[in-house]
């Protein structure tokens, strides 16, 4: 029982102060719980409601690739300028140092090897999202893939299950089949799927008629940078895809595969978080690199 000498009296009730809400509201996290829009706010940021995660998960199908050898090198000097990190248990166990104060988005499913075709993916068991303290799960959705989009639309509905049980919101990836094309019908669809199966963000491709996709997607889009491209044109494809309804990028190799990618990523958050055209940003990639 609290002592009650000297007890004070309640007298500082605010009378007629307005109750203050939250700066942004992301889409589609009205109804949500208090877990979810918290891990959620860590990720994307709560004044401008845009996110800069950078990806570095790519070595879960393709093994070394580029830029990303040693990530403790190349990767770890990044993530100070990063919103959110998304990569796998295995190289956050191993090599991105415990303390670092970022959310990170966890890559939760898993697969076949770039050797051969997709398939039977599954997913991690959640407890270990958990106990890694993730952020957020991102679990592949293959549209339009006759073997796998069964199995992957299933993995996606689990991870939203399990995610929904325990406040961490999903992040549905939409895999293009290699027979699909890459226009905003196509990534509409496939975003919306994700969204309508339980997904609290969707990383998807910038396209023509992206803001069809961005639109009739109800939760927050965020764009992967896809193969390298010339440091001007990334940013652009950063900024137009901001200018047409994305809230963020989810950028690995544009940036860790840049000649500076120190200098690039802060370009990035630059068109990202403080509305850089292109060619300013670009400016700020000379001048920093
Ligand atoms: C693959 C992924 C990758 O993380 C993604 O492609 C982002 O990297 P990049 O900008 O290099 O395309 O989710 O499914």
């Amino acid at each position: 029982m609290a002592d009650m000498d000297g007890f004070k009296e309640a007298t500082n009730f605010g009378i007629g102060q307005e109750v203050k809400t939250s700066s942004v509201e992301l889409k589609g996290t009205a109804n949500m719980g208090w877990g979810m829009k918290n891990r959620l706010s860590r990720i994307f940021n709560p004044k401008s409601g845009r996110t800069v995660m950078l990806a570095f998960d790519h070595g879960f199908i393709m093994g070394p690739t580029s830029g990303l050898e040693r990530i403790d090198l190349t990767i770890v000097p990044l993530m100070q300028y990063a919103d959110c990190l998304m990569c796998t248990r295995g190289i956050l166990q191993t090599t991105i140092p415990a303390g670092v104060n970022k959310p990170v988005c966890l890559r939760s499913d898993a697969g076949s090897t770039i050797l051969t075709e997709l398939n039977r993916n599954l997913l991690i068991d959640v407890e270990d999202a958990i106990r890694i303290n993730a952020s957020a799960m991102a679990v592949m959705m293959s549209a339009g893939d006759g073997d796998q989009e069964a199995i992957t639309v299933a993995n996606l509905v689990k991870a939203a299950d399990m995610g929904a049980r325990y406040g961490i919101p999903v992040m549905g990836v939409t895999a293009v089949g290699k027979q699909m094309a890459r226009d905003s019908r196509y990534f509409a669809l496939a975003s919306r799927v994700c969204a309508e199966n339980g997904a609290n963000i969707v990383k998807t491709y910038y396209c023509d008629g992206f803001e069809k996709v961005a639109a009739s997607c109800p939760v927050p889009v965020v764009i992967a940078g896809g193969k390298k491209l010339p440091e001007l044109e990334a940013l652009e494809l950063c900024y137009n895809a901001i200018n047409d309804g994305a809230a963020g990028v989810d950028m690995g190799r544009n940036v860790f595969q840049s000649d500076k990618p120190e200098a690039m990523i802060q370009a990035v958050y630059g068109v990202v978080h403080d509305s850089l055209t292109p060619q300013q940003a670009y400016e700020l990639y000379q001048d920093l690199k």
